[in-house]
């Protein structure tokens, strides 16, 4: 089962989602995969602290051909979740070829319960691929119009690639005395796109903190309204997963 989290805006939350998913959804006894599959940035595996050994993506991913040792020697390990990281490089980003990453995830996919899948943003090869290749798809949206007609973007592609979305992730929700008229409700939200809401993440000054610390949240300080919310997400997916 490969889940993909998914937006074409980005700076939503995506990789924060990600990362702290696969933290829970490990604590709660599923063999769970990170992949990094936002080659350009890396993002995730900066978030669980970079310390990815001297191979990731981009050097299976410019290899003539991937052999299954290979792949499993790539997947390093961060907070007791195994990633399949992107060690961050202009050269190796430009030498990936996309076309061997079906591959790669066919290696691994018998292998774990779930293959958690942190995308790009955009709607373009590099985030079509990744999407292609999932059975299910986490939608993740801020509650700001623009990223809501983002994310029903997004949407439509999972459509028509015939993939089963899940649902949506209403991510830095402001308190309601801040309410400006730019954001809007969360019932909004999930009545403009016609998707089950997943869960709310609040606005959190913890997650920018964990995000400098180099820790999920929900490891960095697991009392924080966020991560509050994120073991409620983290309850919604497992549910959903069966
Ligand atoms: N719930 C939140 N509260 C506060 N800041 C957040 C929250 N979620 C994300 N952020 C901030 O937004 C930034 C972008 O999040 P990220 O997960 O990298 O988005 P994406 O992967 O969609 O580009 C993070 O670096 C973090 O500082
Ligand atoms: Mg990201």
């Amino acid at each position: 089962m490969i889940l993909s989290v998914v937006s074409a805006k980005g700076g939503v939350g995506k990789t924060t989602v990600a990362a702290n998913l696969g933290v829970l959804l490990t604590k709660r006894g599923i063999k769970v995969l990170l992949v990094d599959a936002d080659l350009a940035s890396g993002d995730l595996t900066l978030q669980l602290g970079g310390k990815a050994g001297p191979r990731g993506l981009h050097t299976l991913l410019s290899s003539e051909k991937v052999s299954e040792e290979d792949v499993t020697k790539t997947v390093s390990s961060a907070f007791g979740v195994p990633l399949l990281p992107v060690i961050p490089s202009l050269r190796g980003y430009l030498k990936a070829k996309l076309d061997l990453f079906p591959t790669v995830l066919s290696t691994l996919e018998d292998q774990y319960d779930l293959v958690l899948m942190d995308t790009p943003p955009g709607i373009n090869k590099n985030s079509i691929v990744p999407l292609t290749e999932s059975d299910r798809v986490l939608l993740v949206t801020t509650p700001d119009p623009v990223a809501v007609s983002d994310v029903s973007t997004s949407r439509d592609v999972a459509v028509l690639l015939e993939k089963t979305v899940m649902g949506v992730v209403i991510n830095r929700l402001r308190k309601s005395f801040l309410f400006g008229s730019k954001q809007l409700k969360p019932r909004e939200v999930v009545n403009t796109l016609k998707l089950k809401g997943m869960g709310i993440i609040p606005e959190d000054k913890a997650v920018e903190e964990s995000i400098l610390a180099k820790k999920p949240v929900v490891l960095y300080k697991p009392r924080s309204p966020a991560s509050k919310a994120f073991t409620s997400l983290a309850r919604s997916v497992a549910e959903e997963l069966g």
